[in-house]
């Protein structure tokens, strides 16, 4: 089947094992994690249509501070307007397209670097030189096109489609699992980006393959985490769940670093909880901190793993600090260094000559409904299954 085929998965026997039921399935042909053309229709499916979550509001904190960011190469400039509002514009000067903003910083107006266009803060267009005899051209006319943004619990969401199903209800299953943290008070602790050879949804699918933990990960969070019942609950938009289990703080001993958070303070000790959120993100709590991890897609076989941390407001800011940031690293870069390794290692198998892609386990509940979500994305709407395969 051509790869651009919309006919649906299930009319390709390479992708159709996927789909049955999960103690008859099988993982999916390699091509759909290394072929370009299947990422620039994800391009055009799922990342240019859905809300993106793009990091913290405290990234731009104060009136006038900006980042300047490329979601899928789309160039998007995040703006605090002086009404203490958080905006996004596409960062595409309208003469002739440079991005008028780079980096982050703070700024009064920006000023585009090529022929020194000026734009205010709520994305007009202030000043043109030398653009008097150009007929009909009227600066105050002109505005850089804006693009949907909100913010819940601090988390910032942006959608590359100006028309996007309605914020609200995205936002349902997110907030019904994890609004109850309250996040909107907490503050990014940690934040980097991670490139990775391989495609974007290894990571995702990774982060919630839990059959790999007690192996991979015996000498870390291996060591006591429960991996032979996962609850995994699915839901209609992609969405995976896993409501509560036991991990813990990632400290030697499993322990929190300092204390609570207020909303998670009679949960077990080593409470934990997880979520996909579709497109690319994959959210964590642990009983001190949450964790957000989001992967872009930078070509077919190379992504950025973007890492937020998020602790109480007060950690963050105590001497203590650094301190913490130093032991979580350290775990951290442990349990991710033995994960990049092995998604490294998928993206290679996804082309290897003399492989083909195995059964699945009753573990990867998880992963399977990930991979049947977007295969249906990929390949357009698939015949309801039937009740035998349900
Ligand atoms: Fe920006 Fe020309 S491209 S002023």
């Amino acid at each position: 089947m051509d790869s651009l085929s919309r006919r649906g998965a299930r009319s390709d026997a390479s992708l159709a094992k996927a789909f049955l039921p999960l103690t008859q399935a099988s993982h999916p042909d390699g091509r759909i994690y290394h072929d370009p053309a299947v990422l620039e229709r994800e391009k055009q499916t799922i990342f240019g249509r859905d809300w993106l979550c793009i990091g913290r509001a405290e990234e731009v904190a104060e009136p006038g501070d900006y980042k300047a960011l490329r979601l899928v190469g789309q160039p998007v400039l995040l703006v605090r307007r002086p009404d203490g509002k958080v905006v996004a514009y596409s960062n595409t000067c309208l003469h002739r397209g440079v991005e008028i903003a780079s980096g982050e910083g703070n700024a009064k107006e920006f000023t585009c670097p090529y022929h020194g266009w000026l734009y205010g803060l709520d994305g007009q267009l202030l000043g043109a030189a030398h653009m008097r005899d150009s007929e009909g051209f009227d600066r105050k006319t002109c505005r850089l096109p804006e693009l949907p943004c909100e913010n819940f619990q601090g988390w910032l969401f942006v959608s590359l489609n100006r028309t996007p199903e309605p914020f609200a209800d995205y936002i349902a299953e997110f907030a019904e699992k994890f609004g109850y943290i309250d996040m909107e008070p907490m503050r990014l602790g940690i934040q980097r980006d991670i490139p990775l050879n391989c495609n974007w949804k290894l990571m995702v699918e990774n982060f919630i393959d839990f059959y790999h933990i007690g192996v991979l990960h015996k000498d870390t969070i291996g060591r006591y985490m429960k991996t032979t019942d996962v609850p995994y609950e699915t839901r209609k938009r992609g969405q995976v769940f896993i409501n509560e289990y036991d991990a813990g703080s990632h400290t030697q001993s499993g322990e929190v670093f300092v204390e609570r958070i207020p909303a998670l303070k009679d949960k077990p000790a080593r409470f934990s909880q997880a979520g996909v959120i579709t497109p690319n993100v994959n959210f964590f709590v642990r009983p001190d901190y949450v964790m957000l991890y989001s992967s872009w897609p930078v070509d077919a076989d190379t992504m950025v793993m973007k890492q937020f941390i998020v602790f109480p407001r007060h950690i963050v800011e105590s001497p203590r600090f650094p301190e913490i940031k130093a032991q979580f690293l350290v775990m951290s870069d442990k349990i991710l260094g033995e994960d990049f390794a092995m998604v490294e290692s998928l993206q290679n198998a996804s082309k290897a000559t003399h492989f083909v892609p195995g059964r699945m386990s009753r573990l990867e509940k998880g992963v399977q409904h990930f991979i049947l979500h977007n295969l249906e994305r990929i390949y357009g709407a698939e015949p309801p299954l039937t009740a035998a395969a349900e």
